[in-house]
């Protein structure tokens, strides 16, 4: 019995997958007939036989001050440097050089919450003017110079992506913090990063209400200032000039109202900042399984040309498009495909500034409709709320989409198929883009006009990379062997980050750690990037990322992708959103807990329950066999809309703390859990 058990956890890396295939989807003819990329041999173009010169693609889509001479340096592997010896700016790539031809097109348009509020055109013209004034604000009042760091912790306004394009300008290095973070966590980055600036707004609209923002900066100051870091500047746009909407107090000296400053800048010009390709743009913090948030570095040739091509590409951006990205700046998706991809392709970018469901499910489509937006890029959780709440609500509404995107978690196939059926209307393409906050764009994903969808798989991989699936003894599973394990990248890519912000040692353990083959090598063939996900690899090339490795539940020796126990649950009709988690039991290590929510008009019944058992066992069988199925209230959720799995398993887990719960959205929750999981 024992030698059976060992052997059956000493092949735990190549796990049975019990996912049915789903099948294709084809792309309609008219998308095809007006698709930026059509022709396959763009696959030969990045093949790794023309790597890494095959990124000139890319760069060629910007504008240069010098052309670079080394297109990779790996001579300080891995930290991998991309167009070296040239010079470029981001902001005279995003805004200026449109001037000629797009001057009076709406670059963003700014959507307020309040539907009464109508929608507000920024053009290209007026980007160019406002960026320039608080570019020299920023400069000559605040005294930032190229290298410098500033803390963004704002809303999704348009004053946000004007922030980041006058530090990218200037050459200095923002760093924006989603604006749902608390001034607890806003406070950490600032230390970390040491910015003796922060850039913040008064107040904004979420749900319903006007919050109160600026009262963050005064935590986020002290907490840096207990970790050793003096802020001496917080400049604070107004959401509606010359009110006041916070009840914080200005501090003499140390906080400025933007609006009041700017009136000495009116009209000011800067040159932008010749800037060194290898130079750095932004960090973006992201967590790890580590408690301490870690920014990813990245650089302004390699990221601004790797996110330009993939806009082009992969969301196939016309300058003529509508292109509407439901991320949230604060994210890594914001800046690369709301801000920087986008805008260089001088795209009209839609900055909406609330929830999607506010004030009822149908708000995306009346905004889709009323800014004829045709391309959508959305996430499986936002998708999934949409059905929940307004399952019928795309119908009542005349817009077109061209083109979809989900991100940021694997989607259910039964989602995938609402999405396309209901939202796109069956005319609109959809790319599941997989990618990381690390990585600067897309990783893996359908070429909208070249290749079929399959719902639930991510797809190939996008030009360039080059991915390989290792088992824990760095074997390689091909491809059709129905067996997961971690998905690596073979080669670097000039969207990666540089490194973790002052830590290189972090950055090196955590992403190559586990597969490097030689650490005294300078050649990148012996550096494969650690994603930290599992994923398998079908026959048929397409990559179906099953999520987190350490999302991944070791059942008697079997490890089961919660996300593939989660899509069963979603079979039920009653379900609106499935969540499992991993319990510890004394017999089989693991076992899965189901937690459900149902949709609206649906009362928790025996009988539900019982249907979601069986819907799992029917699909992977009895050893996925969930000890409970709860239905709860409502999941317990991020602001950014993720399920926090964490608080989920630490309440399965009997844990008496479930941890910091004060970045939920409905931290209320948490305790109706508890007493559910503690009386069952
Ligand atoms: C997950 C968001 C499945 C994955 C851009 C990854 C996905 C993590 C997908 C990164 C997708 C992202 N399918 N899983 N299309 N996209 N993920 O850093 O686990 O916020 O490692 O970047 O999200 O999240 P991050």
């Amino acid at each position: 019995m024992a030698t059976q058990r060992e052997s059956v956890e000493a092949s735990e890396s190549e796990v049975a997958v019990h996912w049915k295939e789903e099948e294709y989807f084809y792309p309609p003819r008219d998308f095809i007939a007006q698709a930026n990329m059509t022709d396959k041999k763009v696959y030969e173009r990045f093949s790794l036989d023309n790597f890494p010169d095959c990124f000139k693609e890319y760069a060629d889509m910007l504008d240069w001050y010098q052309s670079w001479h080394t297109t990779l340096d790996t001579s300080d592997a891995p930290c991998w440097k991309w167009f070296v010896g040239g010079k470029i700016n981001a902001c005279y790539n995003c805004v200026d050089r449109h001037l000629a031809k797009h001057r009076n097109k709406a670059a963003l348009i700014f959507v307020p919450e309040p539907e009464e509020e109508p929608p507000v055109a920024v053009t290209y013209q007026e980007l160019f003017v406002r960026v320039n004034e608080f570019a020299a604000l920023l400069r000559d009042f605040a005294g930032l110079k190229a290298g410098d760091r500033v803390t963004i912790h704002m809303p999704m306004v348009p004053e946000l992506p004007i922030t980041m394009l006058a530090c990218a300008r200037l050459g200095v290095i923002h760093s924006v913090v989603f604006g749902g973070f608390s001034g607890h966590a806003c406070g950490d980055r600032v230390a970390d990063s040491k910015s003796h600036v922060i850039v913040t707004m008064d107040g904004y609209y979420r749900n319903g209400r006007l919050l109160d923002h600026k009262a963050n900066a005064d935590v986020a100051i002290h907490v840096a200032e207990e970790a050793g870091q003096k802020v001496d500047k917080v400049l604070v746009w107004r959401r509606l000039p010359g009110k006041y909407l916070s009840g914080s107090p200005m501090v003499d000296g140390r906080d400025f109202f933007v609006d009041d400053l700017l009136r000495d800048f009116r009209g000011k010009r800067v040159d932008p900042v010749v800037m060194p390709a290898e130079g750095i743009l932004f960090l973006m913090y992201t967590s790890g399984t580590t408690g301490k948030p870690k920014a990813a570095q990245h650089s302004i040739g390699g990221y601004l040309s790797y996110v330009t091509g993939t806009s082009k590409y992969i969301q196939d951006i016309h300058p003529e498009d509508v292109y509407w990205c439901m991320a949230d700046i604060g994210w890594i998706t914001g800046h690369s495909y709301i801000v920087y991809g986008p805008l260089a392709l001088a795209a009209t970018s839609v900055v909406y500034e609330g929830v999607p469901t506010y004030p009822d499910a149908g708000r995306p489509w009346r905004i889709a409709e009323r800014l004829n937006v045709n391309i959508l890029h959305t996430a499986p959780t936002a998708i999934r709320g949409l059905r929940k709440f307004g399952p019928d609500e795309p119908a009542k509404y005349n817009y077109h989409f061209k083109h979809m995107t989900t991100v940021g978690e694997p989607i259910e196939p039964e989602i995938w198929k609402w999405y396309y059926h209901h939202v796109g209307k069956g005319k609109a393409v959809i790319v599941d883009t997989w990618w990381q906050t690390e990585n600067g764009g897309f990783l893996c994903s359908t070429m909208p006009a070249i290749h079929p969808m399959k719902p639930g798989s991510a797809g190939p991989p996008v030009p360039g990379i080059h991915p390989v699936i290792y088992d824990e003894q760095s074997k390689e599973l091909p491809a059709g062997s129905n067996k997961a394990g971690n998905i690596c990248i073979r080669n670097p890519w000039p969207g990666s980050m540089q490194t973790l912000w002052g830590d290189r040692d972090r950055y090196v353990s955590t992403y190559y750690g586990k597969y490097c083959k030689n650490r005294d090598s300078k050649d990148w063939r012996d550096w494969p990037y650690l994603a930290g996900d599992a994923a398998m690899l079908a026959a048929d090339g397409y990559y179906r990322i099953l999520g987190r490795v350490d999302d991944v539940i070791n059942v008697a020796g079997h490890r089961l992708g919660t996300k593939e126990i989660e899509s069963c649950c979603l079979q039920v009709p009653e379900v609106a959103e499935a969540a499992v988690v991993a319990r510890k039991d004394e017999m089989k290590g693991k076992v899965p807990d189901v937690y459900i929510a149902l949709s609206p008009g649906f009362a928790p019944s025996e009988a539900i329950k019982q249907a979601v058992m069986n819907a799992i066992e029917e699909s992977i069988g009895k050893i996925a066999r969930p000890n409970h199925v709860y239905l709860v209230p409502d999941m317990p959720k991020t602001r950014s809309g993720k399920i926090m799995r964490r608080v989920l398993s630490a309440l399965s887990n009997d844990a008496v703390d479930v941890g910091d719960v004060t970045t939920l959205m409905n931290p209320e929750v948490v305790e109706q859990i508890r007493q559910m999981v503690a009386t069952h």
